[in-house]
């Protein structure tokens, strides 16, 4: 028997991965994500000798750039946004293969060029290549790329071989269900559900992924995970920084759109779903949709399951830092939320009567993302009358980001003669025991993309179920304009109505 069939998450979470010959087309190559990002985990791959012997990176965009203006925009992007730093003899066989070619996203002709251009690599590599096209620009040219990819060909280039044509999507894919609907149309019409990887960068975090193994790999979580033992979730996606330079973004998204129907949606998902058959794409994508469609709809209105905000002015590192609505590119009547909290309920089986709380938000007191599983108190009689008597529920907290680790709060006596309990935490933390050169999520999802792996990518339907859930609430607020809009100061933790919505359960954010 083999290594992995004995261990089938070590198979599914590490396997030993090589990708067939390949081009990757980064469309929007001149922008920031490809720069901060794409580059770099590109970069880092071939680094750790996981980029396949025939790599080519084609960049593509309405920008004039010679091949080697491009290449040395990459090197700059390396030597300042790559975790490790640029050697040469890496990058200078990446460069080798480096070429960029220019042409609107809308324009036919342009992608017969980049057609002819893919052609003439394989052409000198001599055998068939898989193209990886990343679709890196704003949403409002994501249908005419992919449509355009259909017509001259590329996307069903090699399709019904092993090395067919892919596609990654950036997000945000759609900004409610509708839009989503309709961008999946457009994906269907030219490409294949298994051809299609929608991007959501926290499935590339390493954390998230141990999330799994946390889960499924340790015998003593499951028999508790449920509503006997457990009394309530919370999912915090913190964030210190404003909407600084990205106004314009933001202003027509707001936190909702922006980090709950994707990010913490996903984190959610993976607490909560049901143990998949195996650790294959499918199934691990299959329950995520199941527990997505268990959540009941939304309360809406005053008394309901939400809190929305706006960050107010503040200090930020001994600072004045400027409020939302001062901020550049925003109305200063703007009904955008920087801050939402959701109290959800899950009605299967397993979470039954057990409160799901998510709350994300922009410059809070501190970047930290996080999932922590309340457990129950126990039966407290027993220490009634000791001297000091605080008992803690237990909590086991995931510790996505900073500092990634995980950690349990138990209680435990204090030496001494009395007998006095005080909570305790142990911590398990990532970089003491493994180093903290992780890699980026970039470079783990462009790697699985290039391999074949959707794992760690959104489905389709997953996307709409989402949406589902989030579009009747954004149709309730575009309605209501500012009425119920909370604010919190900059540096806190939120407004007074996140705390209202737990407090009705005697629960208290962490
Ligand atoms: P940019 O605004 O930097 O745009 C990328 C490129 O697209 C530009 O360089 C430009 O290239 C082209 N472009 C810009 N605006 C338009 C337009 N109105 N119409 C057509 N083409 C345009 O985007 P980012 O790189 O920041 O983001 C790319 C995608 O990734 C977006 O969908 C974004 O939501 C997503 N994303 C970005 C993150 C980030 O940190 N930047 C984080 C997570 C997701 P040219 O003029 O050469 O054609
Ligand atoms: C992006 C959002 O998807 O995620 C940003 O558009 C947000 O607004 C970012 O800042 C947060 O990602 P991370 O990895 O820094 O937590």
């Amino acid at each position: 028997m083999s290594d992995s069939s004995r261990h089938p998450f070590l198979h599914g979470l590490s396997k030993h991965r090589g990708a067939p010959p390949t081009v990757v087309v980064i469309f929007g190559a001149s922008g920031d994500l490809t720069a901060r990002k794409l580059i770099p985990a590109v970069y880092n791959l071939g680094v750790d000798n996981l980029l396949p012997t025939d790599f080519h990176l084609v960049g593509y965009g309405r920008k004039e750039i010679p091949d080697e203006e491009f290449r040395s925009l990459a090197v700059d992007s390396i030597r300042e946004f790559s975790r490790r730093a640029l050697q040469e003899e890496v990058w200078d066989r990446i460069a080798a293969n480096t070429t960029y070619v220019a042409g609107g996203y809308d324009d036919l002709a342009a992608f017969d060029r980049l057609a002819r251009h893919i052609e003439a690599i394989e052409r000198q590599v001599g055998r068939e290549v898989q193209v990886l096209f990343y679709i890196s620009t704003p949403p409002s040219v994501f249908a005419p790329i992919l449509e355009n990819l259909g017509a001259v060909g590329l996307a069903q280039k090699h399709l019904g071989a092993a090395h067919h044509a892919k596609v990654i999507i950036e997000k945000p894919f759609g900004r409610d269900l509708t839009s989503a609907q309709s961008l999946n149309t457009t994906i269907r019409s030219v490409f294949r559900e298994h051809q299609v990887y929608r991007i959501d960068h926290y499935l590339g975090k390493e954390t998230v992924q141990d999330l799994l193994v946390q889960r499924f790999a340790n015998a003593i979580f499951e028999p508790l995970w449920n509503r006997n033992y457990i009394d309530s979730v919370q999912i915090t996606v913190a964030e210190e920084v404003g909407v600084g330079t990205r106004g314009g973004y933001y202003e027509q998204s707001g936190a909702l759109r922006d980090m709950i129907q994707n990010h913490t949606m996903q984190l959610l998902a993976l607490t909560a779903m049901e143990p998949p058959v195996s650790l294959d794409a499918e199934a691990i994508r299959d329950e995520k949709v199941k527990l997505l469609k268990a959540i009941q709809p939304l309360r809406l209105g005053l008394g309901g399951d939400v809190a929305r905000a706006q960050y107010a002015s503040g200090m930020r590192d001994g600072q004045p830092a400027k409020g939302y609505l001062e901020e550049g590119g925003i109305a200063p009547d703007s009904n955008t939320e920087t801050y939402v909290a959701l109290r959800l309920s899950i009605n299967n089986w397993r979470w039954q009567g057990v409160p799901f709380y998510l709350r994300s938000g922009k410059r809070m007191a501190r970047r930290v993302s996080e999932i922590a599983i309340n457990f129950k108190q126990p039966p407290g009689t027993l220490f009634a009358g000791s001297e000091q008597f605080s008992l803690a529920g237990n909590t086991l907290a995931f510790q996505i980001q900073p500092d990634e680790g995980l950690s349990l709060i138990l209680n435990a006596k204090i030496p001494g003669l009395q007998t006095r309990m005080q909570p305790v935490k142990m911590n398990f933390r990532y970089a003491t025991t493994f180093g903290s050169n992780t890699p980026e999520a970039y470079e783990r999802l462009v790697l699985d993309a290039m391999v074949g792996d959707g794992t760690l990518f959104i489905r389709g339907d997953e996307a709409e179920t989402s949406w589902r859930l989030c579009t009747p609430l954004l149709e309730h607020w575009e309605a209501s304009g500012r009425e119920g809009m909370d604010s919190y100061p900059s540096g806190g933790w939120g407004p007074p109505s996140a705390d209202a919505l737990l407090a009705e359960n005697n629960h208290r954010w962490r």
